[in-house]
């Protein structure tokens, strides 16, 4: 079903997105892929193949960039059938330890570029399409030291939720992923990562991308890796006595585990 089609990957160039324009390619679809560090994009191309993929080296918070991609991918490939809206940032910590404009950082390149990028997109793709929104769990369930971040992954499930009438009209998809812990770069500084992230399973980029790729075939609302974490975090956010009862021992366990991922990552 991806052959011919053409998808727009914002954060494209590496971990899940990345791994997402693999599959696609591998499928037969093309990829324009987003991301701030060009030469990171340029070695992805490379490899990609020109034919399937175009680097489109821009950073989201630049909205008027943003609004003008859609254009520039169709006269690059002649259509656009799926945007996956998946760049995304995390400044962790307490809200005090972040200038207001670095809190803001987080929404707009979580939240408000992938609004921008979907108004921008959906009346120019092809009925069938598919907007993705890479969400997280963080959005189910709120995590203490990432508020800012949790807010933009919450509003971008709200959003693919409530804009689904709007692209429907157009016969549109509108979906979204929701990851727990994946193993990519995007821990950054591990001590700056909650423990309680880590009590849950961890996904690979590999194993996000299948979900996304499921979001466009079965034109699900909304896919949660793992299953059995998504329906923690519901019931946690539901009963929030409750979460405060199992927090220890999340905790406890996520620090275990933490550990872990640390040692293994430290082995040559
Ligand atoms: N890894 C996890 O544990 C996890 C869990 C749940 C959800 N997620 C979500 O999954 C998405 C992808 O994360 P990942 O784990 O694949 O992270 P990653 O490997 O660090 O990749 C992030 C990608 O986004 C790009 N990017 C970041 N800021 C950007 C900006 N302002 N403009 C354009 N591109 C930008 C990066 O390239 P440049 O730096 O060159 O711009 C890179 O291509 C994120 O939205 C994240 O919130 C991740």
């Amino acid at each position: 079903m991806f052959q011919g089609r053409v998808a727009v990957i914002t954060g494209g160039s590496s971990g899940i997105g990345l791994a997402v324009a693999e599959k696609l390619v591998r499928a037969g679809a093309m990829v324009a892929l987003v991301a701030r560090t060009k030469a990171t994009l340029d070695e992805v191309v490379a490899r990609l193949g020109a034919g399937s993929a175009h680097a489109f080296p821009l950073d989201v918070c630049n909205l008027e960039a943003l609004v003008a991609l859609p254009g520039q991918v169709i006269d690059r490939f002649g259509r656009l059938d799926y945007v996956v809206n998946n760049a995304g940032v995390n400044h962790r910590g307490s809200i005090a330890k972040h200038t207001p404009l670095e809190l803001a950082e987080i929404v707009t390149t979580n939240l408000t570029s992938a609004i921008v990028l979907t108004r921008a997109a959906f009346p120019r793709m092809e009925r069938e399409g598919a907007v993705v929104q890479v969400a997280s769990i963080a959005g189910m369930v709120p995590v203490p030291g990432e508020a800012t971040y949790s807010a933009s992954k919450a509003g971008m499930r709200a959003f693919a939720r409530a804009v689904a009438e709007d692209l429907a009209e157009r016969d549109i998809h509108s979906g979204c992923v929701c990851p727990g812990p994946v193993d990519t770069g995007f821990f950054g500084d591990i001590d700056t990562v909650p423990d309680v992230v880590f009590s849950q399973p961890m996904s690979s980029a590999d194993q996000i991308a299948d979900g996304v790729l499921e979001c466009i075939r079965t034109r699900k609302a909304e896919i949660v890796i793992p299953r059995q974490s998504g329906r923690l975090a519901t019931a946690a956010y539901l009963m929030p006595a409750l979460a405060r009862r199992l927090q220890p021992s999340l905790e406890k366990r996520g620090k275990e585990k933490k550990a872990a991922y640390v040692a293994r990552k430290k082995r040559p």
